[in-house]
C-alpha cells in the first residue's frame, strides 16, 4: 500500500440517548474540548442513528439530541471552531454505512463485546441495526477521512473494527483511500467507574442513580453522591501502584486527576496519606467547581431551541462539504454510475 498522508482531522460522537454523565464528560466531552484547542479540524456528532438501534421514544430523542448539543457547547465546544452535527442530518453517514455493511463480515460483528452485552441472550430479537452498529460507526469516521478519534476505553474494539473495515475496503478495491484511524484513548478519564462498584463502568443504563453523576445534577446532589461513594478503609497511597486491587479508590483518584487535567501521580503526590473523609470533600468541591457552570449554561442554552437548531443546520452544511465528495469518490471506486450531483 502506498503511503498516502491524510490531513489530520478529529471526529467523535456521543449518543443522544439520555442523560450525559461524568464518564461521558471526562472520557469524551472534556477531551473533545482539548482537541478543539489544537490546530486541527474537529467534528463532533450527536449520533441519533446509533441511538435508535435500541428503542427511543421519538419525543425524548428530539429533546436529548438538542440537550446533547447544548451540553457540547456548554462544555466548551465552539460551533465556529468545531463542526457540530446531528448524524441524521448528514445523509452520507448512512450511505457509506451501507457500503461498509457489504465490506464487514458477520464474524467480525459477532465478536463485538458491546453487541454481546447489549443483545444478551435475546440476540434473535435484537435489531439488525444493533448488529450493524460498528459499520455505521466506521462510516461516521471514514466519511470524513478522520485520522484521530478520541473516545473512552469501551469504544476501543469498535475503532479496531473501523480500521479493519478501512483496510479490507482498500485491499479489496486496490486503493489507498480510507485512512487507518488512530484511536485516541489517553488520560485518567477514559474509564470512569460506578460510584457504587469500582469494577463496573459508570453508565446511563445503571439502575442506581447514585452510581453516576449526571451533568444535570445540582451541586448538592453531586456532593452527596461523592460523599456516599463506595470506598475502602485505608488512607490514599502516595504512588499509583498502591491503587492496584483498590478499584473504588483508584476510580476516585482517576476522576480527580481527569477533572483537574493532572496525572494520577501528580494527584497522589498531593493527597497521598489522606483519609477519604478528607479527600472526598476535596473531590466534591472540584467536581462542583468544574461541572456546575456547564449545567447552568446547558439549561440556559436549552431555552433557545431555535439557536441550537440553527447551529446544527450550519454544522451539517459544513460537514457535507467534506462528506459529499468523499462519498462520491467511494461510489466511483465501488463501480456505481455516478449521478451528476450527490
Ligand atoms: P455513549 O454515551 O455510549 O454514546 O458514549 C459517548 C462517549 O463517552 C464515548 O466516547 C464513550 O467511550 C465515553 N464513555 C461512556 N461511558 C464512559 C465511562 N464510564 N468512562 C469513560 N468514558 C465513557
Ligand atoms: N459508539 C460510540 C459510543 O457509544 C458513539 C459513536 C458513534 C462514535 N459513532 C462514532 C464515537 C464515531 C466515535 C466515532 O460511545
Amino acid at each position: 500500500m502506498s503511503d498516502t498522508t491524510f490531513t489530520p482531522r478529529v471526529f467523535s460522537g456521543i449518543q443522544p440517548s439520555g442523560n450525559l454523565h461524568l464518564g461521558n464528560y471526562l472520557g469524551a466531552l472534556k477531551r473533545f474540548v482539548d482537541w478543539q484547542a489544537k490546530d486541527m479540524e474537529t467534528i463532533y456528532c450527536m449520533v441519533d442513528l446509533h441511538a435508535i438501534t435500541v428503542w427511543q421514544d421519538p419525543k425524548d430523542l428530539q429533546k436529548s439530541t438538542r440537550e446533547l448539543c447544548a451540553g457540547f457547547i456548554a462544555a466548551g465546544l465552539d460551533p465556529e471552531k468545531s463542526i457540530l452535527i446531528n448524524q441524521s442530518q448528514v445523509p452520507e453517514h448512512a450511505q457509506l454505512a451501507w457500503i461498509f455493511n457489504c465490506v464487514a463480515r458477520m464474524g467480525w460483528m459477532q465478536r463485538m463485546t458491546q453487541w454481546k452485552d447489549k443483545a444478551g441472550k435475546n440476540a434473535q430479537n435484537a435489531s439488525l441495526g444493533l448488529f450493524a452498529y460498528p459499520a455505521l460507526m466506521a462510516a461516521d469516521i471514514l466519511v470524513y477521512h478522520a485520522t484521530h478519534v478520541p473516545v473512552g476505553e469501551d469504544q476501543k474494539q469498535h475503532l479496531e473494527l473501523a480500521r479493519d473495515i478501512a483496510a479490507k475496503f482498500n485491499h479489496d478495491y486496490g486503493v489507498d483511500f480510507f485512512p487507518l484511524t488512530e484511536p485516541v484513548i489517553e488520560g485518567a478519564g477514559t474509564r470512569v467507574m460506578s460510584l457504587r462498584d469500582g469494577t463496573k463502568k459508570m453508565s446511563k443504563s445503571d439502575v442506581s442513580d447514585a452510581s453516576r453523576i449526571n451533568l444535570t445534577d445540582d451541586a448538592d446532589t453531586i456532593a452527596k453522591k461523592i460523599r456516599k461513594a463506595k470506598t475502602d478503609p485505608d488512607a490514599l497511597p502516595s504512588e499509583a501502584e498502591g491503587l492496584e486491587e483498590r478499584p473504588e479508590a483508584r476510580n476516585l483518584v482517576n476522576i480527580y486527576a481527569a477533572m483537574n487535567s493532572q496525572s494520577v501521580d501528580q494527584v497522589l503526590a498531593d493527597v497521598g496519606g489522606k483519609q477519604f473523609s478528607e479527600f472526598k470533600p476535596m473531590l466534591a468541591e472540584l467536581s462542583v467547581e468544574k461541572m456546575s457552570p456547564i449545567t447552568t449554561e446547558m439549561t440556559r442554552l436549552m431555552q433557545n431551541q431555535d439557536e441550537i437548531d440553527k447551529i446544527l443546520t450550519r454544522g451539517s452544511e459544513r460537514a457535507r462539504a467534506i462528506t459529499a465528495p468523499i462519498l462520491r469518490q467511494t461510489y466511483e471506486i465501488v463501480g456505481m454510475v455516478p449521478p451528476a450531483e450527490i
